[in-house]
């Protein structure tokens, strides 16, 4: 999170610095010490948080084995939103503090956890199809039609990045070809999709177990479950940081032992759609040639 941001948070809350457990995207995480913790985010959008919260609550698991969130509770109070979740076993990794046989067990983990995901029932996505109704990134549309929801999500990113994605890309061909991959999609298994899977957003156990997958949100829905492996693939090289550990090749392999190649063949439709509706939101960086932005324009040209 961005340090104005941050401070902000601190000032208002009179919260302390050294009292938080982490740094999310959007929250400051404080630990309660009484197997809780308090998500504090600028926000007026109670709505939103409670949404969350019914989301969460409707959910039944196959087993036990890998936790979600359970909201407690939600307050507002000064511009700030305040959710109390029951406190996640496990901690978070980062790949380069990995050993090569590490990485690979972490790797595979990944991928346990997303058909752990895709086991889950959710009768409130179903209905709903998106969990973020602020059209921010997904849009609701009245048949709550995957299908629907992909292209008029689409639609309204090409109208809103028209202008600027024209020095980058070629945007009206990128646009019809992307909307033509929609209608010839092919959707094997349908379930619930995380859409911002990474490793930042799940948590181990000390034997590197995933223990909890965590930060639902902008880009979770009900759909095809491809989505939700395309992105976990393409996140692999988001933070750039570590090319030489060849994670995307590695994954790969994995994939590869899992899904069929019609399966594995959507992932660049989807990884091109994220990274187009995407785009927007990463425009700030557009100063860095390390960015998101760039990230997001090489795999629109990849696709
Ligand atoms: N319920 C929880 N229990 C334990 N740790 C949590 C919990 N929720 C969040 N965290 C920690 O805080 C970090 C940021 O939370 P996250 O939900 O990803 O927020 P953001 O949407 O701000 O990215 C997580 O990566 C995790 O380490
Ligand atoms: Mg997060």
């Amino acid at each position: 999170m961005d340090k104005s941001l941050k401070q902000k948070i601190l000032n208002i809350s009179g919260l302390e610095e050294k009292e938080l457990l982490a740094e999310g995207m959007e929250s400051l995480v404080f630990d309660n010490g009484n197997n809780t913790v308090t998500k504090v985010y600028l926000s007026n959008d109670l709505e939103y948080f409670r949404r969350l919260q019914n989301f969460y609550n409707d959910l039944v698991f196959p087993d036990n084995k890998i936790k979600l969130p359970q909201i407690i509770n939600v307050e507002q109070k000064e511009g700030l939103i305040f959710v109390t979740e029951v406190k996640l076993i496990g901690k978070q990794l980062k790949f380069n503090e990995l050993n090569n046989k590490e990485i690979e067990e972490v790797l595979n983990e990944l991928l346990n956890g997303l058909t752990y995901l895709s086991e889950i029932k959710t009768d409130f996505l179903k209905v709903e199809l998106i969990l973020d109704n602020r059209d921010r990134a997904l849009l609701k549309t009245p048949s709550n039609d995957f299908k629907k929801t992909l292209e008029s999500s689409l639609e309204k990113a090409y109208k809103m990045n028209k202008n600027y994605l024209n020095d980058d890309i070629e945007i009206d061909t990128v646009y019809e070809k992307l909307t033509s991959n929609i209608e010839s999609l092919e959707i094997t298994k349908t379930s619930l999709i995380h859409g911002d899977y990474f490793i930042e957003n799940v948590l181990f156990s000390s034997e590197l177990k995933l223990t909890s997958i965590l930060d639902f949100g902008v880009m979770t829905a009900f759909g095809d479950h491809i989505m939700d492996v395309a992105l976990s693939y393409a996140f692999l090289d988001m933070f750039n940081e570590l090319p030489k550990l060849k994670l995307k090749e590695r994954y790969m392999e994995i994939l590869k032992k899992n899904y069929s190649n019609s399966e594995l063949s959507k992932m660049n439709f989807y990884i091109a759609f994220y990274s187009f509706i995407s785009a927007t939101y990463y425009m700030k960086d557009k100063s860095k040639k390390d960015g998101h932005y760039y990230w997001c324009i090489n795999n629109i040209n990849t696709e």
